[in-house]
């Protein structure tokens, strides 16, 4: 059965089958996951993975995150490491994305992970996502369903929003669990955060025993994450406020704020996963209201709220010295 939007369909078995077929002859589907949906499309096929990056608009350098169903998997396409070993059993299927070299006789495309040696490796835990990687024989290609740049969706229609009829199928998997992409670490060297999320330095330094550096800045751009201008809403953000502009939107976090029309307030609980979770549904509310700016309170730096502030600054880049 259909959605309210013709290309969104309900995750039954039949349709299952129909995300299968579309993989098969190299189309491009909407996936929800845990974190926010993907744009999936095979791994092993230059023609799919071609159309990611067309319909993104997304530079050919910038590699992909490939999706397996297990370890097992895996192993046929990058080499596992011992660091890798460990956080897979203390994470996967989880919110959790490991750099590991390509193994030689790995089939995925090399336009997918742009020609590199390395590979950026998810098992995900969204049972819609993990249901068609079982019936698959091939891993899948899936950076975030969004205009490069753009907000990343965390809803089956914010896909539509974000590409219209221009992917023909999305998988509905309700609203992202998280709502923030996945942690991504890189395991080829020592243990180093390329971009932050749910699963934090904190958590896999108690698996790993070991210092887990983070990156900050770099001058190869290792995850487009590290771009400095990202996760933009398309007006301008503007962090660590106090008060909104004039015609502009506040963004909000705890009790202290009073509500006000134009205040939305991420978690009133002072919770921070609460707070991750409507991060990009409010800031494309917002945009859908027609508001000119996004101010956005101080927000609490330590566990998942690192993430969102990861995010906050990169989309307010563009706009922090004016
Ligand atoms: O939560 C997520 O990770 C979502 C869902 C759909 O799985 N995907 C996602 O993909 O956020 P994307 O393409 O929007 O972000 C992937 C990031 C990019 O910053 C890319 O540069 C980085 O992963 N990446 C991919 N392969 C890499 C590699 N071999 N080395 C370093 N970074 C890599
Ligand atoms: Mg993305």
């Amino acid at each position: 059965m259909k959605n309210i939007h013709s290309n969104i369909y309900r995750p039954n078995y039949a349709n299952l089958k129909k995300a299968k077929k579309n993989i098969e002859n190299n189309n491009v589907i909407g996936l929800p996951t845990e974190t926010v949906y993907g744009l999936a499309a095979s791994a092993y096929s230059d023609k799919s993975v071609k159309k990611i990056f067309k319909l993104k608009k997304r530079p050919s350098f910038n590699p992909l995150i490939i999706h397996f169903k297990n370890l097992e998997c895996v192993k046929k396409d990058v080499i596992c490491n011992n660091y890798f070993i460990k956080l897979y059993r203390a994470f996967c299927p989880g919110p959790i994305t490991f750099v590991l070299n390509k193994s030689p006789s790995s089939k995925i495309s090399k336009m997918a992970n742009a020609g590199k040696k390395t590979v950026a490796v998810r098992i995900p835990k969204h049972k819609v996502a993990r249901k068609l990687l079982k019936i698959l024989n091939v891993p899948l290609a899936a950076p975030s369903a969004n205009i490069s740049s753009r907000l990343s969706p965390t809803s089956a229609s914010d896909v539509v929003d974000e590409f219209g009829n221009q992917i023909k199928f999305i998988l509905d998997g309700g609203r992202c669990k998280i709502g923030l992409e996945s942690t991504i670490i890189d395991l080829t060297h020592k243990p180093t955060i390329l971009r932050q999320g749910a699963i934090t330095s904190k958590e896999i330094y108690k698996i790993l025993r070991k210092k887990i550096a983070v990156i900050k800045k770099s001058k190869v751009i290792k995850a487009p994450g590290q771009l400095k201008f990202h996760y933009s809403p398309g007006i301008p953000v503007l962090i660590n406020k106090n008060y909104p502009r004039k015609n502009g939107a506040f963004i909000t976090f705890g009790k202290k704020f009073k509500s006000s029309k134009n205040h939305f307030n991420l978690s009133k609980k002072n919770n921070l996963r609460e707070a991750a979770n409507n991060l990009y549904k409010t800031m494309r509310k917002i945009r859908k209201k027609n508001y000119k700016s996004i101010s956005i309170c101080k927000i609490p730096n330590f566990g998942i709220g690192r993430a969102i502030n990861d995010r906050i600054k990169k989309a307010s880049y563009k706009w922090q010295s004016k």
